[in-house]
């Protein structure tokens, strides 16, 4: 967090055109993979994320299984190829950090109680990263739990917002996250107006961070509009297609 580059150009807009408030183009889809039990993709500006779940089913190894609920898994794991620098496959410090935060970010929002001595199992593979990835993260892996007809309180929704050239922006992407003062990711869950997940990188005025703080939930209430656009879309699509063979 140097804050060397210019991030805030004259025109008062960031590195790649948006203005402070701004989310990057998202693009989901759900049920892509047919051999998991729920799955969806995700686009957010560079950053391009697949998520798989796979349960409630039998755990092993079997002396994990917890009595009164479900044991709820989560791997978040980038690609070798997924950032500039090649990425060690192994697990990283920061991949193990990532995998409990999200886990913890969509733990509340799950009736795990419904499925005692079972496991639910996430996997999160970054396929591309440009910043943001934790949160687009949550975003697309609540997708995947939602297609998998997992029983949830709510959806849960991720978004980051930050500080760059001290200015408070929505959704930071690599350059902003690496260059910028500040970063605060956001899970969150709208219709319950819970937070499961907020940490902060860089130092921000209290006032500052109430700023940030609203606008990421600002911003995670606008990419919930999106995940619920998604889920329809493949029961739309799945709805064309009964119509179709039942007219044939
Ligand atoms: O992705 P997120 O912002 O949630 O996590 P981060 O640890 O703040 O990482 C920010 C960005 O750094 C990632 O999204 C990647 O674009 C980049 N990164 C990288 O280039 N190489 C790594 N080994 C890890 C992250």
């Amino acid at each position: 967090m140097s804050g060397k580059i210019k991030l805030i150009n004259e025109n008062g807009l960031r590195v790649d055109g948006r203005r402070p408030n701004e989310l990057r183009p998202i693009k989901m889809e759900v049920g892509i993979l047919s051999n998991a039990d729920g799955s969806a993709y995700i686009e957010q500006g560079k950053s391009k994320i697949l998520a798989a779940v796979y349960g409630p089913r039998e755990v092993h190894p079997r002396h994990l299984a917890l009595p009164d609920r479900a044991l709820l898994r989560c791997r978040y794991h980038m690609a070798p190829f997924s950032v500039e620098e090649r990425k060690s496959p192994a697990p990283s410090r920061r991949e193990i950090e990532l995998s409990k935060v999200i886990r913890e970010a969509l733990e509340p929002a799950i009736f795990l109680e419904k499925f005692p001595r079972t496991s639910i199992d996430v996997f999160i593979e970054v396929l591309q990263a440009d910043g943001g990835t934790r949160c687009a993260g949550v975003t697309v892996a609540s997708l995947a739990l939602a297609d998998a007809g997992i029983p949830m309180r709510d959806m849960v929704v991720a978004c980051a917002a930050g500080k760059v050239d001290g200015v408070i922006v929505l959704d930071l992407n690599d350059l902003e996250d690496k260059e910028g003062e500040a970063d605060i990711p956001v899970a969150y869950m709208p219709n319950l107006g819970l937070i499961s997940l907020l940490q902060m990188d860089g130092i921000l005025t209290i006032e500052e961070f109430n700023q940030a703080l609203n606008l990421a939930i600002e911003g995670c209430k606008q990419i919930y509009r999106l995940q619920k656009e998604a889920l329809k879309a493949k029961y739309v699509a799945i709805k064309e297609e009964v119509e179709e063979t039942c007219l044939q």
